[in-house]
């Protein structure tokens, strides 16, 4: 490839699959904890009222392009931010609490499908004052929502779990309660994520994050349908697709029939032969562990060689980690990763 790509043209043509001189690269979670510059943004106000904060929104959003040298920038908020617009209770703690947890149909009957753009106006002003920003500096801006299965999970056990039982109980006891959720939350995503595209987003991730607590067979029956369904109805060519699934080594193959352009997958997955089962389907993201971010910065600069190694056999590539940073991943971890990723230079294919 002869002219430099810009880091907006290297993302989004690893998302479809064509050439590109190397990967490009950002991390799930770049704006967080583990920045001293978002933890002084953060002083003084709730997660939640940070979320609609419009100027620190936008604020922390940026700060991992200049500190931690990402070459995308992902819209600050949360896969809860419109949630509490479908009439449903909730805090963080720092996880997300339900007042009260959803386990019976007339609790979800009564659930609102909002509008999402007079429902979290927010989050689209936040949207459009970004992509001002980076579009002349040829950065991608990134938009996201949680998926049905993980919202639900955590609306039905009224919070985050280590078994996720009663989420499985209704999978099996009220299985009605649970697919009617699911069609309503899908209802809303849909929306949201339509929304953010028409506000700048120019790639939008979906978090399936707890999905990997299922079997195979449970997945393809409650999660696979919902995933296509929401691929189904986004504008792909106007901004491509990741899912994102953790600790989803045996879904790959199912992940890969959801229809979405990328597939992102934790550091359990062997990259190489996902790229290998993707074939031209899809690109794929990923997935260094995000605790070997710890490592000295010369660890840091073999693995990402290693990944690039592996992910150079799939269609399209996005480096990035296989989860979010953590409250304490090293940011000099994370400038290690990034610079390693812009030193790949040689062309590919
Ligand atoms: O990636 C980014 O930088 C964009 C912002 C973003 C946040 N949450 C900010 C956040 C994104 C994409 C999310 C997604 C999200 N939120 C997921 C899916 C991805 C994943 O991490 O598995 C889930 C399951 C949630 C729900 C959620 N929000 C939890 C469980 C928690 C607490 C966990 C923790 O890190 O303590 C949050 C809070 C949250 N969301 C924080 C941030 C920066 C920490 C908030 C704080 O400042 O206290």
């Amino acid at each position: 490839m002869s002219a430099e790509l810009t880091p907006t043209e290297r993302l989004l043509r690893a998302c479809r699959g064509e050439p590109v001189d190397r990967p490009p690269v950002w991390l799930m979670r770049q704006a967080g904890r583990y920045l001293p510059e978002y933890r002084r943004v953060r002083e003084g106000v709730s997660f939640l009222e940070m979320c609609r904060d419009v100027e620190r929104a936008v604020e922390v959003s940026l700060q991992p392009l200049e500190r931690v040298g990402t070459e995308a920038v992902i819209l600050f908020s949360d896969i809860f931010v419109p949630i509490p617009a479908m009439g449903i209770e909730l805090d963080f703690a720092p996880g997300p609490r339900l007042a009260e947890p959803i386990r019976t149909l007339a609790q979800v009957e009564r659930l609102e499908v909002p509008d999402p753009r007079t429902a979290v106006p927010f989050v689209f002003e936040i949207l459009r004052r970004l992509r001002r920003e980076l579009e002349p500096r040829g950065v991608p801006l990134l938009g996201f929502a949680g998926a049905p299965f993980t919202l639900a999970a955590y609306l039905v056990e009224g919070g985050g779990s280590r078994h996720w039982s009663q989420l499985k109980r209704m999978m099996v006891r009220e299985p009605r309660v649970l697919r009617e959720l699911q069609a309503r939350l899908a209802e809303l995503v849909v929306a949201h994520l339509n929304a953010q595209v028409e506000a700048g987003a120019q790639a939008v991730q979906l978090f399936d994050t707890w999905a990997g607590v299922l079997a195979e067979r449970d997945y393809r029956e409650w999660v696979l349908p919902v995933h296509r369904e929401i691929v189904a109805k986004l504008d792909r060519d106007r901004a491509p697709v990741i899912l994102y699934v953790n600790d989803g080594a045996h879904l790959v193959d199912s992940m890969l029939e959801s229809g979405a352009d990328v597939i992102s997958l934790d550091w359990r997955v062997d990259l190489a032969a996902a790229a290998r089962k993707a074939g031209r389907r899809a690109s794929i993201q990923g997935n260094l562990d995000p605790c070997l971010l710890a490592a000295p910065p010369d660890e840091i600069d073999r693995r990402v060689h290693e990944l690039a190694r592996a992910g150079a056999a799939a269609r399209g590539h996005v480096l990035n980690l296989g989860h979010g940073c953590l409250p304490d991943t090293p940011v000099e971890g994370v400038i290690a990763f990034t610079r390693a990723a812009r030193s790949l230079g040689s062309a590919r294919r």
